[in-house]
């Protein structure tokens, strides 16, 4: 399928949901040249729509049986509906309507089990189902998103013109790929998105430390985020905190930031990320602790109160703290971000071994390379190290970034010593420093665990100085 190789009557491409996301979507296919038929179940989305943009391509209608009639064979139908059961009400109604071969594509954040099974479902009436996740919000949408298409190689094969010519591009290649079989698209864009809740929130952290540490101005921050996005701490989030810092409140003039509630809310696929990961037994701290930050950031009454009751520490800053503090922060937030997307990766390369979907990591990280929210400088390496190594089993001890880790992770103990010692709460830098900790020391404490677990439980354990003997039991009050 070419933009101008269709018979002129049929469109070849729907898109249902005139939401912001739809609408963008609908706009960014037709600007590359191919006819759009667009539905919402609230007609005057449409006149909306076509009265706003009068693109030549794209015509609409709100009647769903029209829409589906107008559309070339075989159809291929986005959805952009709030995931959850409008999805399925969606499906329900499309069924009659279609016909074998057509393909349904589901563009909003869907728990990827549910994909799976909408997948298996469509399939047995001769569908096709693709699971995409769509990253970049709005401005992505419109322009140029990264896609994470989920299904069949033959339903992708349907698609890949229309998803190819609108994703994003960087010098890396197209940010968009066939991810996988069913869920596996869904799944990494929940990821995608559980790493961005740790990024988001190490820019927090940094921002707390550089101004309830340092005491520096929004205007100062965002000129030191500034030269570090000159640098390998380049990335879209960081770039967005700087023309967050600038913005001035055009009512009062003051920096808009510091009249934003600090109460963080969350939509749920951050939340998934933690369950799944907790499922699979993949340990995502960077993630949790970046979901709790959110949680207790909600909790202002009970917060406010406590802070009455719970008195900080009254330690100042040295003077080699104070000179070095944003310098320590700028290395740890790195190398910080490093552990995070270590744990994302690893979280993808377990989910895809145990649903065999052969996800190539170094394809994620291209296709996130651009139009994503986590787009970063980082994922250049990292692409380059799950390229030479796609089994890898974790992205710290790769070549590219067990040395860079080496190297910063002194200034990253300092930035968590001293925000520590001053009381200023880091959870995600902390928590990632213990996973970096735990992951690379030989020797855990937790004999005890397995000692406390025997002793009180006859849960068993094994020993080390006989490791044929299998699981045994001792009695450890005699
Ligand atoms: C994206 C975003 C997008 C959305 C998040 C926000 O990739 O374009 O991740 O999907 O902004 O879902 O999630 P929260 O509301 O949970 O922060």
């Amino acid at each position: 399928m070419s933009a101008a190789d269709s018979a002129p009557q049929g469109a070849q491409f729907g898109v249902a949901g005139m939401g912001v996301m739809g609408a963008a979507l609908a706009l960014n296919i037709a600007d590359h040249g191919f006819r759009v038929e667009i539905w919402d179940r609230h007609p005057e989305r449409i006149d909306e729509m076509r009265q706003q943009h009068r693109h030549p391509r794209i015509s609409g209608t709100g009647s769903l049986e029209e829409f589906v009639a107008r559309l070339e064979r075989p159809r291929r139908i986005l959805l952009m509906v709030t995931a959850g059961a409008p999805v399925d009400q969606m499906l329900e109604r499309l069924f009659p309507l279609l016909s074998e071969g057509d393909v349904v594509l589901d563009a909003g954040n869907s728990w990827f089990q549910d994909t799976r099974r909408r997948e298996e479902l469509c399939r047995s009436k001769g569908l096709n189902f693709i699971g995409v996740g769509v990253s970049g919000g709005e401005e992505g949408a419109r322009h140029g998103p990264s896609i994470m298409p989920g299904g069949s190689v033959k339903s992708y094969a349907l698609v890949r013109p229309v998803l190819e010519a609108i994703a994003a591009r960087t010098d890396e290649g197209l940010c968009v790929t066939h991810v996988g079989p069913d869920g596996a698209g869904h799944f990494v864009k929940m990821v995608h998105n559980g790493i961005e809740y740790a990024d988001m929130q190490l820019l927090a952290e940094t921002y707390d430390v550089l101004h309830r540490g340092l005491g520096l101005s929004n205007d100062a921050i965002a000129d030191l985020f500034s030269q570090w996005n000159q640098g390998i701490a380049e990335s879209f989030l960081l770039e967005t905190s700087i023309k967050v810092l600038r913005k001035k409140d055009p009512e009062t003039g003051k920096p808009l930031l510091d009249l934003v509630l600090d109460k963080a809310g969350q939509k749920g696929t951050g939340k998934w990320t933690v369950q799944v990961a907790l499922d699979l037994g993949v340990p995502v701290p960077s993630i949790a602790s970046a979901l709790d930050a959110r949680n207790l950031s909600s909790m202002k009454d009970e917060r406010v109160a406590a802070s009455r009751k719970l008195k900080g520490p009254t330690e100042a800053l040295s003077a080699e703290e104070k000179a070095q503090l944003a310098a320590w922060t700028h290395d740890a937030l790195y190398a910080a971000r490093v552990v995070t997307y270590a744990q994302g990766m690893r979280l993808i390369q377990v989910a895809s071994q145990e649903y065999k979907w052969d996800v190539s990591l170094a394809s994620m990280a291209r296709i996130w390379r651009g139009g994503c929210i986590i787009r970063a400088k980082l994922l250049t390496p990292l692409r380059e190290a799950f390229t030479q190594q796609p089994e890898l089993p974790n992205l710290l001890v790769s070549d590219a970034f067990a040395p860079v880790l080496e190297r910063m992770a002194p200034q990253w103990r300092k930035l968590v010593a001293t925000a520590t010692k001053v009381g200023i709460p880091i959870p995600v830098f902390s928590s990632s420093l213990a996973y970096l900790d735990s992951y690379r020391s030989p020797e855990l404490p937790q004999n005890l665990t397995q000692a406390q677990r025997d002793a009180f439980g006859a849960h068993t354990y094994q020993r080390r100085d006989k490791p044929d003997a299998g699981f045994v039991h001792s009695d450890w009050n005699g």
